[in-house]
C-alpha cells in the first residue's frame, strides 16, 4: 500500500525560475539552481555533453542498462501491468534498453517519463515514437515528487521507478536523503527504484568528465546566464564570466562555479533589480557527488530502502542500485 502524502517538500510554481534567480542572485555568497539549466538549449548542450569521450557517465550507464536489464526485472512477473516511471528523464535514450527487454518479455507496459523541461519530454516522446512503436508513452511535466504523487492519484499499477544519471548527485547529503524518503513513502511496497550513482575514482578523469576539452560544460554553465537574459530581460555580458569546476577528492563533490571576471553591474528587467559582481565572484551552479558503495548502503538505509542489488559496468566506474522500500518487520 501506499502512504499518506508527506510533507511537500519540492514546490515547483509557475514563476520559479524568476523567484528563484531573484533568491539565489541576492544571496552571499551567490547562486543559481541547477534545475534551471534545462531550457531547449540546455537540452540540447546536455544531450551533446553526454556524447563526449571525458564524460564517462552516460556511456557506463548505457553499458548497464543495455546489458543488465533482465536483473532489472527480474523481481516482477512477466505479463502483468508494469508502469515504467523515470524521474528527470532527460532524452531517455539509456531507458530505452530497459523498455525495449521489458517489452520483449510481455509485460503490460506503460512508460511514463517525468521531467520539469517540456523540451526534454518532447525531445524523449519523438525518439520513442521511432525506436519503439509499441510502447504506450505517458509524459508527465513536473518536479519528481509532485508529478509521483499526481500519477499515484490516478493509478495503482506497478511501478518500476527509474532515477538515473546520477541526478542524485546533484543534492547535498541531507537533501539526497530527505528526496530519496519521499520517494521511499510515495513506494508501494512491491514496487522497486533504481538509482543511478557515480562512484568514487581517480580525481583526474571525474575533473575530466567536467572540464572537457571541446568546452561544452563551459557553453552549458553559461547558458543559465543567457537563458536569464532570454527569460528575464538579464544584460549579463557571457565573455565577462568564466566557467569553473573543481573536484575535491575528500569530500566526493564536483562543484561547478560561474566566475565574474570584472567588476560589473548587471541588471534584470523582469525582477527590476541591479545585481552587484566583484571580480572574481563566484556564483555556485551544481554540485555532482561521487560515492563509495558505504555511503549508498549508508544513504538508502536512512533513507528507508533496502538494496536488492547493485549493477556495476565493466570499469565499475558507475552502479545502479535496485532498491525496494524497507518492510517493518513482521
Ligand atoms: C542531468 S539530466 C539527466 C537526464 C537523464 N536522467 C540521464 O540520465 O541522462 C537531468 C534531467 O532532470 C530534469 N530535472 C532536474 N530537476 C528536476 C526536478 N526537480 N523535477 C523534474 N525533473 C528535473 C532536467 O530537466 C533534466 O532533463
Amino acid at each position: 500500500m501506499r502512504a499518506q502524502r508527506p510533507k511537500e517538500v519540492y514546490v515547483f510554481p509557475t514563476d520559479a525560475f524568476a523567484s528563484s534567480v531573484l533568491e539565489g542572485l541576492g544571496s552571499e555568497p551567490k547562486r543559481l539552481e541547477s534545475r534551471y539549466f534545462y531550457d531547449d538549449r540546455g537540452d540540447a548542450l546536455f544531450r551533446e555533453i553526454t556524447g563526449l569521450p571525458e564524460y564517462y557517465l552516460t556511456a557506463c550507464e548505457r553499458e548497464i542498462l543495455s546489458c543488465q536489464p533482465e536483473a532489472m526485472l527480474a523481481d516482477y512477473e512477466a505479463g502483468t501491468p508494469l508502469d515504467v516511471v523515470e524521474l528527470g528523464a532527460g532524452d531517455g535514450t539509456k531507458s530505452r534498453h530497459l523498455l525495449e527487454a521489458a517489452m520483449r518479455k510481455g509485460f503490460d507496459l506503460r512508460y511514463v517519463p517525468i521531467d520539469i523541461s517540456a523540451a526534454a519530454l518532447d525531445h524523449l516522446s519523438d525518439h520513442m515514437r521511432a525506436r519503439l512503436p509499441g510502447l504506450e508513452v505517458a509524459p508527465s511535466r513536473g518536479d519528481y515528487l509532485t508529478s509521483l504523487h499526481e500519477l499515484h492519484e490516478k493509478s495503482s499499477r506497478p511501478e518500476l521507478l527509474l532515477f538515473l544519471g546520477s541526478n542524485i548527485g546533484n543534492y547535498p547529503d541531507d537533501e539526497a536523503l530527505a528526496l530519496l524518503a519521499s520517494l521511499a513513502r510515495e513506494m508501494a511496497d512491491e514496487d522497486m527504484m533504481l538509482v543511478g550513482f557515480d562512484l568514487r575514482k581517480d580525481p583526474w578523469t571525474i575533473h575530466r568528465a567536467y572540464n572537457d576539452s571541446a568546452g561544452l560544460t563551459r557553453e552549458f554553465n553559461l547558458n543559465l546566464l543567457e537563458r536569464i537574459n532570454r527569460e528575464l530581460g538579464g544584460d549579463f555580458d557571457l565573455d565577462a564570466f568564466d566557467h569553473y569546476e573543481p573536484y575535491d577528492p575528500v569530500a566526493g563533490v564536483a562543484s561547478s562555479f560561474l566566475v565574474s571576471l570584472a567588476q560589473q553591474t548587471v541588471a534584470i528587467d523582469s525582477l527590476d533589480r541591479e545585481f552587484e559582481f566583484e571580480p572574481f565572484e563566484l556564483i555556485h551552479t551544481e554540485i555532482s557527488r561521487k560515492y563509495s558503495p558505504g555511503e549508498i548502503d549508508h544513504l538508502a538505509g536512512q533513507s528507508g530502502l533496502s538494496i536488492v542489488r547493485t549493477l556495476h559496468d565493466r570499469r565499475e566506474y558507475f552502479a545502479d542500485v535496485l532498491m525496494r522500500k524497507q518492510l517493518p518487520n513482521p
